[in-house]
């Protein structure tokens, strides 16, 4: 009976969320702000996101190339940029492969540099914390993104998910990626700038240094 009224309550959830759909449609590209940590390189950034070294260097031009990448950087790459759970919410499921000794933790908060978080990774694996597989079995490990907002504006089709850093603001963001704070706070209405975790999303730039529109990304 409890396990009855448990699924019934679930089935309603499900439908509740999927009749306020959130997205309709995905778009062919989003980047992930990959913050470089000690020791890391873009071998590693490849496998987690199963990008290719040139496609991730194509998206990066003052990068001159693989070996380059200093800690501390932060590298974009691309992804596909899905409309997951019927319409929940914009996001991609990169596939991880369990090894001895790794935790969800870990794979947030360094091998996918906190574009994830334990809490997601939770969502969306079916094995509990302290038991993960560690037989090389396969994670989802989502990760969130945006293809723009036309009421914001329609210059801007592609979009950088950033995992906000400790000692980041508003005015360091919009900085560092050359955009008014202006424009960056209005993609992020309820964003905590200062607050040293979560994610953001900023108009990013294709691969050839332009911004491109929302036009040409959705059809
Ligand atoms: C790249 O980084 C990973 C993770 O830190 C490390 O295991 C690997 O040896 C590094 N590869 C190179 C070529 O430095
Ligand atoms: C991810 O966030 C945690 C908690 O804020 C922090 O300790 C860790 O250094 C971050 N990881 C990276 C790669 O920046
Ligand atoms: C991803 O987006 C969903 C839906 O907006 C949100 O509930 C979730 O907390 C986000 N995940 C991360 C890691 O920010
Ligand atoms: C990963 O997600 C798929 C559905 O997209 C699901 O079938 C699979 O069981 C999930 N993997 C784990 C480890 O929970
Ligand atoms: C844009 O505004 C219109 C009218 O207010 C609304 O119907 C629509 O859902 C909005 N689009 C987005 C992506 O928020
Ligand atoms: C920032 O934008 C201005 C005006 O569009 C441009 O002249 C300048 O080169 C850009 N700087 C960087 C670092 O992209």
């Amino acid at each position: 009976m409890p396990m009855k009224l448990l699924t019934g309550i679930l089935l309603i959830a499900i439908l509740s969320t999927s009749a306020d759909a959130r997205c309709s449609r995905g778009c062919d590209t989003a980047l992930a702000s990959y913050y470089m940590w000690l020791n890391s390189n873009l071998t590693f950034v490849s496998q987690m996101t199963q990008a290719e070294i040139p496609t991730i260097l194509s998206y990066n031009p003052s990068i001159p190339n693989q070996d380059s990448v200093q800690a501390g950087a932060r590298v974009n790459v691309p992804f596909a940029c899905d409309c997951l759970e019927d319409g929940e919410f914009l996001g991609h499921m990169f596939e991880f492969r369990t090894f001895p000794g790794v935790t969800y933790q870990t794979i947030a908060q360094t091998y996918y540099s906190n574009l994830t978080t334990v809490d997601w990774l939770q969502r969306f694996n079916s094995y509990p914390a302290f038991s993960i597989p560690d037989t090389g079995v396969t994670l989802n490990v989502t990760v969130n993104c945006s293809c723009g907002d036309e009421n914001v504006s329609k210059d801007y089709g592609l979009f950088v998910t950033w995992p906000l850093k400790e000692g980041e603001t508003l005015e360091s963001i919009a900085d560092a990626n050359n955009l008014s704070t202006g424009i960056v706070s209005r993609y992020n209405p309820s964003a905590n700038f200062n607050s040293g975790n979560g994610l953001v999303y900023i108009p990013g730039k294709d691969q050839d240094g332009t911004f491109p529109p929302i036009a040409s990304r959705t059809t």
